[in-house]
């Protein structure tokens, strides 16, 4: 069974990592990583590649950035191509970028079975990107992966024509993989940080780096909180700050570094006294070493997080941010660690999926299986 796997955002890489591993168990799997060029800067992309020890792409559409409908319509193009030549028995499409919408896309208008991992996953803000993104694929993939209860319960009220399955969540699947690597990282020494003494912070998402107010405010309360922020700078962040005129020098207890790999974030995150994001993976990886989280943002899908008491929804509202770093740096104790089966799997989600797939191909011989790539007036 041929199946091509669409990435093209540091998140979706991390994603595929336990897909590739768990495919590559039984031999029943021929896996084609299709790589976008979403993101392609050494540090966004290759990096991750290296560190989870995943094979090349088979291609790169270097589709690069642009505007969304730009990004979206070259990477749809490049996959429909490569699905035409590859003829998998399925696409699979991690995560809510650009690029996974274009693969499901694609995938779906070429009739391939396509499953898409993180299915249900909503916000409820039809102004995210992603959000537009996730709804759509929801509504256009034959198996819809589901990391938690809740997201199964979002695509159940939805209807969704396809077949969703609770599996669990491949990041959850990551992070227990690799958190001995992450703890034997010495990123700490290498930053010069003390354990439990410092902020990881995380700023990216369109909503609040395209928006200068928002930027301005976010840096404001950094400036204004009594702990070091340490702040691996997204590239499209190191934009807009420079854009809006926010110098780092201004702000003492803001340490910028460089993007860094999958196992130093972990690292990072796992020593760390909480973290302040907008990153949906971030929240999450978080939430598993135990750290309190702050998220700069109005909504999450992760409310499985809030629900069990160690996420806080702030916005961009400096007094909001301020109060919640001073609650967990100074206040409450942090809930203790439950002991039941948590609310993203129990770390097989990736061998789920697989199990799902192998089922859904052998139970779809005798249907056309070679994809169909024609004109509208075919
Ligand atoms: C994308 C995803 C977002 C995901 C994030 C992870 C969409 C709509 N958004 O946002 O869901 O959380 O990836 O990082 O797909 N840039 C570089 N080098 C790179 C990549 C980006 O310089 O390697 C800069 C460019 O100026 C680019 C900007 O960052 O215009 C934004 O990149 P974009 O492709 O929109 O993705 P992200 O903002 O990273």
């Amino acid at each position: 069974m041929k199946v091509v796997i669409v990435v093209g955002t540091r998140p979706q890489i991390i994603k595929t990592g336990p897909l590739i591993r768990a495919m590559s168990k039984g031999g029943e799997f021929e896996v084609e990583i299709v790589h976008t060029g979403q993101h392609y800067d050494y540090q966004m992309t290759k990096l991750m590649f290296e560190e989870l020890s995943l094979p090349d792409p088979a291609t790169n559409l270097n589709v690069g950035s642009g505007t969304h409908a730009q990004q979206t319509a070259d990477a749809m193009v490049g996959i429909e191509r490569f699905i035409e030549r590859s003829k998998p028995s399925a696409v699979i499409v991690p995560g809510d970028t650009n690029s996974a919408l274009a693969g499901g896309l694609a995938s779906a208008k070429s009739r391939v079975p396509l499953g898409h991992v993180e299915a249900g996953a909503r916000s409820y803000d039809m102004s995210m990107p992603e959000e537009v993104n996730r709804r759509l694929l929801d509504h256009c993939s034959d198996l819809l992966f589901a990391p938690t209860e809740n997201s199964l319960g979002n695509l159940q009220k939805e209807s969704v024509p396809g077949k969703p399955v609770l599996t669990g969540d491949v990041m959850y699947d990551s992070y227990l993989t690799f958190q001995s690597r992450a703890d034997n990282s010495n990123e700490l020494d290498l930053l010069d940080l003390a354990a439990g003494e410092y902020a990881v912070l995380t700023v990216h998402r369109s909503e609040n780096v395209d928006r200068r107010d928002r930027l301005e405010e976010i840096f404001k309360a950094v400036r204004l909180a009594d702990i070091t922020a340490v702040l691996p700078l997204h590239p499209r962040t190191k934009k807009a700050m420079m854009e809006a005129g926010i110098r780092p020098e201004s702000i003492p207890n803001l340490k910028i570094i460089e993007p860094v790999g999958y196992i130093e974030m972990l690292c990072l995150l796992r020593h760390s006294a909480l973290a302040i994001t907008d990153s949906g993976g971030v929240q999450k990886d978080a939430f598993w070493s135990g750290v309190p989280c702050i998220t700069l943002r109005e909504n999450t899908e992760w409310v499985e997080t809030i629900q069990a008491g160690m996420n806080t929804l702030v916005g961009t509202d400096v007094q909001k941010i301020l109060h919640a770093v001073r609650h967990w740096t100074y206040g409450l104790e942090r809930p203790a660690p439950s002991s039941s089966p948590g609310p993203f799997g129990d770390g097989h989600a990736s061998e789920k999926i697989a199990e799902s797939l192998v089922q859904y191909i052998s139970g779809n011989k005798g249907q056309p299986q070679t994809p169909v790539v024609t004109g509208l007036g075919a």
